[in-house]
């Protein structure tokens, strides 16, 4: 299926690791620039290296997406002035996936940790398009993609504010994709059920039991297709979405989970 990404620029915050390294990669593959905007230099001049080694040119900018001047200043500075233009924005920056920090429920969560979801889920997302849309709009072309999660579909006891600020993420894409599409921008989100990363392994066996067969058959027993999505499932999804075989979608939340949540 020929997807017409090659010579495109893409920046995707929090493409450093996991999920968002994935997505670098594989649009890498597809012959499109890259931008990754995190807070790991060390992780994301890994992926800069292995995004070049598929031929294209990448760069890896360190920022904090809840600051929005410095969010603007990365834009402008580094990557318009190195790539001269924004075709693609990803938005799978997210904190403490990895430490387990969202895994207390609305009693037991420290509020400095809920309001960092709060400043870099959802404000960090509202940050990064608010910067990049104008590039988009004056060239009449755009592809903005949310990467959501189920239990901002689903709540989740244990993780309410990351739920609460995923579900804003998706009232944000709502709303930007109708301001956006009359100017040719397909806005949408990829909602991920647990996904298994290169990172993943001590939080799953930390907070699931993943350790055991008896852990792993707990877990997977929620998902009809009887196991994990990996990040390549996800990217591949990202990948469609923006490209022109999905010219006509816009505005979805799109569960790429096992059947995990239906609607
Ligand atoms: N892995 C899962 O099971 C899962 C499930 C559902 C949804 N998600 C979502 O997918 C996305 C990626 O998750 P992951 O598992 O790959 O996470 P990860 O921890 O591997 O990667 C998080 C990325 O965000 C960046 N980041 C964190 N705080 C930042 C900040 N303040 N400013 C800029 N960058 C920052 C990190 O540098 C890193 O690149 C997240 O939005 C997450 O909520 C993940």
């Amino acid at each position: 299926m020929e997807l017409n990404l090659a010579g495109k620029v893409a920046v995707i915050t929090g493409g450093s690791s996991g999920i968002g390294r994935e997505i670098s990669l594989s649009f890498a593959t597809e012959g499109v620039h890259i931008a990754i905007i995190a807070n790991d230099q060390h992780k994301g001049d890994k992926v800069v290296t292995e995004c070049r080694n598929r031929g294209v040119d990448a760069v890896f900018i360190g920022c904090d997406v809840s600051d929005e001047s410095s969010l603007q200043a990365a834009v402008n500075d580094a990557i318009l002035e190195k790539f001269g233009k924004i075709d693609i924005l990803i938005n799978s920056a997210a904190p403490y996936v990895r430490t387990g920090g969202q895994i207390n429920t609305i009693l037991e969560q420290k509020p400095e940790i809920s309001e960092r979801f709060i400043d870099v889920i959802l404000k960090g997302a509202i940050h990064s398009t608010r910067t990049v849309l104008p590039f988009m709009m004056s060239q009449s072309w755009g592809r903005i993609i949310y990467i959501g999660s189920d239990v901002g579909r689903t709540g989740d006891s244990h993780q309410p504010v990351y739920a609460a600020s995923k579900a804003g993420v998706v009232g944000l894409m709502k709303s930007i994709a109708q301001f956006a599409g009359p100017h040719n921008i397909m806005v949408n989100c990829v909602s991920p059920a647990l996904t298994l990363t290169e990172e993943d392994e001590e939080l799953l066996v930390k907070n699931y039991g993943w350790g055991t067969e008896e852990g792993k058959k707990k877990l997977t027993g929620a998902y009809p297709t009887r196991k994990l999505a990996v990040a390549e499932d996800i990217a591949n999804m990202v990948v469609f979405l923006c490209s022109d075989r999905a010219s006509d979608l816009t505005g979805q939340v799109i569960s790429v989970n096992g059947g995990f949540c239906m609607m």
